[in-house]
């Protein structure tokens, strides 16, 4: 693939590949010499997770990665971001990741002529996905759990403005996942769910779950009307130690990060040894120099 924009461009194969490919390179260490490639990350919004484990990702293929400060870039002087894109291509760079707020601009971008000399990642647009989380956090379930046809899997939280949210129903629809539950109260479930049922009930959705995926509750998102008191969110929604009876004993938690210990999750249930918190983090380097090799490799 030239570009990796989103899960629904993807087919089971190429799924099965990256995941092949990722699994390989956490089990040998040995990566492919990408050398004469340059990369940048162009992160319009705040990360820590996805920049640093494309920077890293790209470093153990042997590429060179800028890091554009875009708060600095020419675009603050009128430049557009394609030009600021045909700009860097003029400078060799033919490999960018994209995080963004605007939902969509990646595959705009994708479209215009004058980017034609570059490989576009989406490192997550404003609500719409965030394709390459959803696959860590694929890899890691498949870590624990081989049959997908067997699982039930929960995703509590902000539902309606979680791009990741919406990358895995996608992912989880494609690779046969037997049941997907998405835990929400009423402001903050989807329109329309691509994949799974939608429930306001805690105990409902986490009930005899084998996976549970805890999102954060991302107030810089929440319109004035979607506003809840998160004291009243946390009683409902929290994972604690209670809460998590309700779902299989051997159940794997999981968040895609960043972490608010104490309002989504309890502490004790994050460090829990349920808890695939940080190989989730650690399996984000090994996926993104799989995605790294498929877009160079067209
Ligand atoms: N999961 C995730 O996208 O984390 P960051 O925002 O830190 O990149």
């Amino acid at each position: 693939m030239k570009h990796f924009l989103e899960i629904s461009q993807l087919s089971l194969d190429e799924v099965n590949q990256l995941i092949t490919r990722a699994v390989y390179f956490k089990n040998s260490r040995i990566f492919p010499d990408f050398s004469r490639h340059r990369m940048a990350n162009m992160f319009y919004e705040n990360s820590t997770r996805t920049r640093v484990s494309f920077e890293l990702a790209a470093c153990n293929m042997s590429i060179p990665v800028v890091n554009l400060d875009v708060e600095r870039s020419s675009e603050t002087k009128g430049e557009t971001l394609e030009d600021t894109l045909a700009n860097l291509a003029a400078m060799g760079i033919d490999l960018v990741v994209i995080r963004h707020r605007q939902e969509g601009i990646q595959q705009q971008l994708a479209q215009r002529p004058g980017i034609a000399g570059i490989h576009l990642i989406n490192a997550g647009d404003g609500i719409h996905a965030h394709p390459s989380q959803a696959m860590l956090d694929l890899m890691t379930v498949l870590e624990h759990r081989r049959d997908l046809s067997q699982l039930k899997i929960a995703i509590i939280g902000d539902i309606l403005h979680s791009r990741v949210a919406n990358s895995l129903q996608y992912l989880f629809a494609l690779v046969g996942v037997k049941e997907l539950t998405l835990v929400a109260p009423k402001p903050w479930q989807p329109k329309k769910a691509f994949f799974g049922r939608t429930t306001d009930s805690l105990e409902d959705g986490i009930s005899n779950a084998d996976v549970i995926i805890c999102l954060r509750v991302q107030q810089e998102r929440l319109l004035k009307h979607e506003y809840l008191d998160l004291s009243v969110y946390r009683s409902q929604y929290a994972l604690s130690l209670q809460t998590l009876a309700w779902a299989r004993p051997e159940v794997l938690i999981m968040h895609p990060g960043p972490v608010n210990r104490g309002v989504e999750i309890d502490g004790d249930v994050a460090d829990s040894d349920k808890s695939v918190i940080l190989q989730q983090v650690t399996n984000g380097v090994f996926m993104r120099s799989a995605i790294i090799e498929s877009v160079l490799q067209e």
